[in-house]
């Protein structure tokens, strides 16, 4: 079993939706996809209504996820610790304990070789069509990635 965890900084916009997307284009018995915040804000509660009805334009539910922060334990838990931008990306470093825990930590799109930018950026404060743009960038870097795990 490969584990991979998606992380943003509420965990309500970004990683539930390439939690949801990256689940969606991997086997069950091989893969667990999780996601978590760095931030507090929002624990307990679904991801953000314009991340649902993003990814459920494309056939994907993910308002039954439910949001939880990024823990030490996390380190052990996952294999893979995909972050969005490089905010998140300080925020969970500061938190490893070792180099094997360093190692696990990624910037998603570091990932994607066709990626125009380094970062998936934050749609919190945008409006809703950014939220399809993000969704996009996620779907194709998600497919590149799911590609390499199954290879
Ligand atoms: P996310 O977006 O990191 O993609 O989930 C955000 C959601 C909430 C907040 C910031 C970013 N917030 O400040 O509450």
């Amino acid at each position: 079993m490969t584990r991979i965890l998606m992380v943003c900084l509420g965990n309500i916009c970004r990683s539930p939706l390439a939690h949801g997307i990256l689940q969606s284009k991997l086997s069950s018995d091989k893969f667990l996809v999780d996601s978590a915040g760095t931030g507090d804000y929002h624990i307990g509660n679904p991801p953000d209504a314009r991340s649902i009805t993003a990814a459920r334009k494309k056939g994907i539910d993910i308002s039954k996820q439910e949001c939880r922060q990024f823990k030490v334990e996390d380190f052990e838990k996952f294999d893979i610790i995909y972050v969005m931008d490089q905010s998140n990306y300080s925020n969970v470093i500061q938190l490893a304990r070792n180099e094997d825990e360093r190692a696990k930590v990624k910037l998603l799109l570091e990932d994607y070789p066709n990626a125009t930018t380094p970062e998936v950026p934050d749609p919190y404060w945008r409006e809703a069509a950014e939220f399809d743009a993000v969704y996009e960038m996620l779907d194709e870097a998600c497919t590149h990635i799911s590609e390499r795990l199954n290879n």
